[in-house]
């Protein structure tokens, strides 16, 4: 008996709060342990929220720790909330109060809105865009690391390899090169000390999560000294960044602008003069921004392509049909004598719609990036108050049943319509939507034509003797990446030995 009036009256409470939540239009959510919320029970955050949403709907609200959370999984909310200024803010975190304001990931406000304007233009005139000059710029840099990638791999000569290295390396210059000017080699140390600081940078950032949303937590030991160690690699990171923003300096021409620093430092130049340099960067520090915008730039712009890039050489031995139909476009439309360029992408629309796929299906970045709410708003007739953590479930659009035709099943034929062209429907967001939408979409996507075309018009992909097909499970972490895994490439046969890179090989 005692046991049912214990139950009867946690169900009074249960509808009391609900009633409550509902009279303050507070999204619908699970109700979660006093102090913790909800966060004990999600294990793989993008998985537990897909989950909830299939049970609260297009927009829930959960308590994370101190933390009030909402979470959007419908795509026209998405968007609908993306688009206002009151959702443009990013959160207060503790790693981002190691990292300041500076950059462009984590900077808000007027200072968020200067440094995007300034970058879509000057990244726009360095080539981010489908035409003219800047383009064919961009492409001759992004075709020069595609062929020092292949002839490494053509090395290997079918043995198994590891593609990440070189990708990484491949990737990775591309950026460089387009921010400032210096490219790596494999083998080079400070390339490898850059690299893993960055990876420590995302596993310290992973590690720090849980203070963000019980703050108190700031003042463990442990907590302690992952913010140390974070601010030591900051540094560190920072004198790398420093050293090319002064060599910058000492070789500047305004009349060869060589690369996003030059930029940079012509527009400081210039506010000097005009006297508007307070304004320019809010009082900040200029030097500090600048090694902020390189940072975010890069680790924005390597991870992403390179997981993107993993994951579609998975999904192609996965599918060898696939792999197959991409080589004979591919054959038809470029031929055996030359590598695919950017002209030839509308004519390989099965290559196109392959890529397509590998994103949706792998939303490498599952949860978008957090946004957060400057005031308290309202959407979908809800109260979002202000400080609320807002999370697109980027994930939950992709696999929604109701949106695709058997989301869990790879397959590019999604992506084109009857008459055989590329078709993406409103709800394909792989890279956000609204005013914080990826910045570097164009160049995502100029390279990931480049790499994969250039990769299977090159070589056939095959699983190694002896070894099984690569898992298609992801490792969860900021973005979702593909299980280590190795590849056997052998060179496609009828090349055209004329070509450069082949006759290197
Ligand atoms: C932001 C996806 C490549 C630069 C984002 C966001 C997503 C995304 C989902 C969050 C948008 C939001 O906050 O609402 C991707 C994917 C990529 C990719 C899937 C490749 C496959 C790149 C590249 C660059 C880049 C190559 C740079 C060269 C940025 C920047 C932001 C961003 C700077 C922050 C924008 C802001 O806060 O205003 N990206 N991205 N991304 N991305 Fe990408």
């Amino acid at each position: 008996r005692s046991f049912l009036i214990f139950a009867l009256v946690v169900l009074l409470v249960r509808i009391f709060i609900s009633s409550l939540k509902k009279s303050k239009f507070l999204p619908p959510g699970p109700w979660g342990l006093p102090v913790f919320g909800y966060l004990p029970f999600i294990k793989v955050p993008h998985v537990s929220f897909k989950e909830l949403s299939a049970k609260y709907g297009g927009i829930f609200s959960i308590q994370m720790g101190h933390q009030f959370v909402v979470v959007l999984s419908d795509y026209k909310l998405i968007r609908e909330a993306f688009r206002r200024d009151d959702f443009t803010d990013r959160p207060d975190t503790q790693f981002s109060s190691i990292l300041g304001k500076y950059g462009i990931i984590n900077s808000e406000g007027s200072l968020w809105k200067n440094q995007r304007k300034f970058l879509h233009d000057r990244l726009r005139k360095f080539g981010m865009t489908y035409s003219g000059q800047a383009k064919d710029q961009m492409e001759a840099r992004i075709m020069k690391e595609v062929e020092v990638f292949l002839m490494t791999l053509a090395k290997d000569k079918g043995a198994p390899t590891d593609l990440n290295p070189s990708l990484g390396t491949s990737i990775s210059n591309v950026i460089c090169s387009l921010l400032m000017s210096v490219r790596f080699t494999q083998s080079d140390a400070k390339f490898s000390r850059f690299m893993s600081l960055i990876a420590e940078g995302f596993r310290l950032f992973g590690a720090l999560n849980y203070a963000n949303f019980f703050p108190i937590m700031r003042f463990f030991p442990n907590a302690k000294s992952i913010m140390k160690k974070i601010d030591q690699n900051r540094s560190e990171m920072a004198e790398f960044f420093q050293e090319t923003v002064d060599s910058h300096r000492n070789t500047f021409d305004s009349g060869n602008m060589r690369d996003l620093v030059d930029n940079y430092l012509l527009e400081i130049h210039d506010a000097k003069v005009g006297g508007y340099a307070e304004d320019l960067f809010e009082g900040l520090e200029h030097d500090r921004q600048i090694q902020q915008i390189i940072g975010d730039l890069f680790s924005a712009g390597m991870e992403t392509i390179k997981t993107t890039i993993l994951w579609t050489i998975v999904y192609m031995l996965h599918h060898p049909e696939v792999a197959l139909k991409i080589q004979k476009e591919l054959d038809t439309v470029v031929g055996r004598r030359r590598l695919p360029l950017l002209g030839d992408r509308p004519n390989l629309p099965y290559t196109e719609a392959t890529i397509l796929e590998v994103l949706r299906i792998s939303s490498i970045v599952p949860l978008g990036t957090t946004h957060s709410t400057s005031r308290e708003t309202e959407l979908a007739g809800f109260k979002i108050p202000a400080n609320s953590h807002v999370v697109p479930l980027l994930h939950a659009v992709h696999m929604d049943p109701n949106l695709w035709d058997r989301p869990e099943k790879f397959m590019p034929e999604r992506f084109l319509n009857a008459d055989g062209k590329v078709c993406k429907p409103e709800f394909f967001i792989p890279f956000g939507v609204g005013r914080r939408m990826c910045l570097g979409d164009v160049l995502a996507r100029m390279e990931l034509f480049e790499f994969v075309a250039s990769l299977l018009h090159t070589f056939n992909v095959r699983t190694p003797e002896g070894t099984p097909l690569p898992s298609l499970n992801a490792m969860p972490g900021v973005t979702l990446t593909p299980e280590d895994f190795k590849v056997s490439l052998t060179l496609r046969p009828l090349v055209d030995s004329s070509h450069d890179f082949l006759n290197a090989c």
